[in-house]
């Protein structure tokens, strides 16, 4: 996935696109570039690297204007390949991906044209070039009528500069006015500012932004008009408060996080139709990626536990191809904090033309996802700026455990309650500062182990993947009772071993895992809310926190994995907020 942006107006472009892109960085930062008109002149600037690159740029004169960070996905990242990409006069910059570029390319060549990059988006200009006959929304429409996969693009030509043409197949695009000018972005944060009116488009829409005024047409051609989206300035503040990163900063934001996502989810609960709906459920899927799909197994975990309902959690591109049953009464939850995730859409498109009821739990309000649902519930997570989730993970249990609790109260089922959880989160904050002293075991360490029983086992797969996705350790979450059937022969002297310990009743079982292990000279952290463990001779050391009914105890046993990935990842020299080959959202497949 990729961010791009636009503008024309009475202001100089530069400073707009260039501010636009920082807020969009999250989608993706291997390369950055604009491309400026003045009326007569198209510049471009693009580099590998960040936006911080382009800084220079910010003088450049220009009152129309296009812009991109990216995340590779059609080749290297290289100057050639970032964009904006320029053919015969179009100049576009692209988040997607279009399945039948090399097709098309090769094609492109056999009538005797030369490409400047290896990417698919640059495909697209060539097609819109051969399209135009001096009209550009047209060429863009008739260019993209030959593009198989999702594309948002934004497109100048030379021959009307006073004109941005837009376009929307399956990845995220706004339009809007702004003050003293038209945007286009892929998302709110890079356009937001105070009395702007924004505007989501749909799948096949084209836009033309010229003059003051924007015309949306359909996918049949017709001039349309779509919602106008509400949106808080705060929610899209990207402040790290002092923070020397966004994700220390969303980790501690968790406390208000939990607290407002309730108030939230309690709100949409008033509504008797969600009631309905669950009482008319007879089976229940989950689709989600990553750390969404942790918590998917967290509320299977919970759910199945209290309310004897049996529930199958599907990674999202694994249920898309596996031509998934969906029975007469399937509820499918899509978890998403972007709501833009192309796998999970994707997913959720398949569950709901074979007849599932789709309730999606999202972070972002007017996200694809949100639209495409049947209900949603919000989180209220606020923007999440890092790349590793974090409090948007912690919403996501808070909003599943409240179906587990709709659930419950439907079957007539006695269910725990969390109660003060977000003063119980904050004590865990508190106390999971303790991980810092772990560092030191795990920072050049060759691989990590994350086990637990049950709900923990869920928590142990995300912690695994925090560590993984911003340390660039190699770890595994796993299965503490599994640990002996072969992954034991990697245990080495000092491997770093957590074992996470939260349900009494098997908490033996996970410590003879535990002396398993230890035996073979690994060293064991311990997150437990029973301090009599962390006394054991086996346990170097040991997070104890608050204690909270174990069906929903990831809620807070995955605060100190999220820290502890956060320490590590620093200790290794790493920008935890933007990791390596990453973005916060996969719009692509
Ligand atoms: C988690 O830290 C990652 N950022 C990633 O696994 C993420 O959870 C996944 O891509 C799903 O994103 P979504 O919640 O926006 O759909």
């Amino acid at each position: 996935m990729c961010g791009i942006v636009g503008y024309l107006g009475k202001r100089q472009a530069a400073p707009v696109l260039i501010d636009g892109l920082y807020a969009l960085e999250y989608r993706g930062y291997d390369s950055v570039g604009i491309a400026l008109s003045d009326g007569s002149t198209l510049k471009i600037i693009k580099k590998i690297g960040r936006v911080k690159e382009i800084e220079s740029a910010r003088a450049e004169r220009g009152m129309v204007g296009i812009g991109h960070t990216r995340w590779a996905t059609h080749g290297d990242v290289t100057a050639e390949n970032a964009h904006p990409h320029t053919f015969r006069g179009i100049t576009l910059v692209h988040n997607g991906i279009i399945e039948n570029a090399e097709k098309l390319k090769k094609q492109c060549i056999e009538e005797g044209e030369t490409f400047a990059s290896e990417t698919d988006s640059e495909v697209i200009a060539h097609l819109i070039a051969a399209e135009y006959r001096g009209d550009l929304l047209d060429a863009v429409r008739r260019g993209c009528a030959r593009l198989v996969g999702s594309y948002a693009l934004a497109v100048l030509c030379e021959g009307e500069p006073d004109t941005v043409v837009c376009a929307r197949m399956r990845s995220p695009l706004i339009v809007g006015k702004a003050k003293d000018g038209l945007v286009v972005a892929s998302d709110i944060p890079a356009v937001a500012e105070k009395d702007a009116s924004l505007y989501s488009l749909e799948d096949g829409d084209f836009a033309r932004l010229k003059g003051d005024e924007i015309e949306i047409f359909n996918a049949a051609g017709e001039k349309t008009l779509r919602e106008r989206m509400e949106f808080d300035l705060e929610d899209g503040a990207a402040d790290r408060r002092g923070y020397r990163h966004f994700m220390r900063k969303e980790i501690d934001d968790i406390p208000e996080v939990l607290r407002a996502s309730k108030e939230e989810i309690d709100r949409s609960f008033c509504n008797l139709d969600l009631y309905r709906v669950l009482c008319q459920t007879e089976y229940i899927q989950v689709v989600a990626c990553g750390t969404a799909y942790h918590s998917g197994l967290c509320f299977q975990a919970a759910l199945e536990r209290v309310c004897r309902i049996p529930v199958e959690v599907d990674i999202a591109s694994e249920y898309r191809y596996m031509d998934p049953i969906v029975r007469r009464g399937t509820l499918l939850i899509a978890v998403s904090q972007s709501g833009e995730t192309a796998d999970t859409l994707a997913a959720v498109r398949l569950a709901k033309r074979r007849g599932a009821f789709v309730i999606a739990v999202v972070n972002v309000k007017y996200s694809s996802l949100a639209r495409l649902a049947d209900a949603v519930l919000y989180t209220r997570a606020g923007r999440e700026v890092a790349v590793a989730a974090t409090k948007s993970f912690n919403a996501q249990l808070m909003a599943l455990y409240s179906i587990v609790e709709a659930f419950a109260a439907v079957k007539g089922r006695r269910v725990p309650t969390l109660s003060h959880i977000e003063r119980r989160a904050a004590r865990t904050i508190a106390a999971a500062e303790g991980v810092r002293g772990w560092v030191p075991y795990f920072v050049g360490a060759k691989s990590v182990y994350f086990i637990g029983r049950g709900v923990d086992m869920c928590t142990a797969l995300e912690g695994s993947l925090k560590l993984k996705e911003i340390s660039y350790l190699p770890s595994e979450g796993y299965a503490a009772g599994e640990l002996k059937h072969g992954t034991l022969a990697l245990i080495e002297p000092f491997t770093p071993v957590v074992a996470i310990l939260t349900r009494r009743d098997i908490a033996e079982k996970t410590m003879n895992a535990v002396h398993e292990a230890y035996a073979r000279g690994a060293s064991i952290f311990l997150v437990t809310c029973f301090e009599e463990f962390c006394t054991e001779k086996e346990i170097a050391s040991s997070v104890l926190i608050p204690k909270c009914p174990s069906d929903f105890s990831p809620i807070l046993s995955v605060i100190p994995l999220q820290l502890l990935a956060y320490y590590v990842s620093i200790a290794r020299g790493n920008d935890p907020d933007k990791p390596r080959n990453l973005a916060k959202s996969v719009t692509v497949e």
